[in-house]
């Protein structure tokens, strides 16, 4: 479960986005690919429906920041996903880092604060999504006695 002070900064961040979320997630794949310009290759020419579904997945994320693991399976399977699109592990920290840029860049207000709570998202999302490519628990279960 992510810390409480944590969820309320991250709905909050949204709350004070200068832009839509597709805007948000255009201006992450222009930040990705201008540090990253390997990694264009892997994805469509015309990016308006990737942002779509980025931004969307996106929402989806913020609304349910209060229980993340309601959308265990559905990350899962989004790794097994990218594993057959062509991305590596190591490819997760370039994502995380181009995601922080493109917050910090369009939401207004942004602090350290904001920054502690969506690298605790992201940290979060990309190990279930690393677990489910590997057919493995993201977090190890408590057993029972
Ligand atoms: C937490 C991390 C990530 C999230 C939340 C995420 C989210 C998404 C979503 C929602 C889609 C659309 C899936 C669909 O079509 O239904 C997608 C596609 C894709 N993502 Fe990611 N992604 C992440 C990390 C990465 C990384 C590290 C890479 C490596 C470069 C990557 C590369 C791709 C590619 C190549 C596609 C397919 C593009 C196409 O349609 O041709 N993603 N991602």
């Amino acid at each position: 479960m992510l810390d409480p002070a944590h969820q309320d900064l991250i709905r909050s961040s949204f709350q004070r986005l200068r832009c839509r979320p597709e805007a948000l997630a255009l201006d992450f794949y222009g930040i990705l690919f201008r540090d990253q310009p390997s990694l264009r290759r892997l994805f469509p020419t015309d990016m308006d429906a990737q942002a779509a579904k980025l931004s969307k997945m996106l929402v989806r994320l913020v609304r349910s920041v209060d229980d993340l693991s309601r959308m265990e399976a559905q990350l899962r399977d989004l790794g097994r996903y990218h594993v057959r699109r062509g991305t590596e592990d190591g490819q997760y920290a370039m994502v995380g880092a181009a995601l922080l840029e493109a917050l910090e860049r369009q939401t207004r207000g942004w602090t350290d604060d904001h920054r502690a709570a969506w690298t605790e998202v992201f940290r979060a999302v990309a190990a279930t999504m690393i677990a489910g490519a590997r057919d493995m628990p993201a977090m190890p279960r408590a057993r029972s006695a």
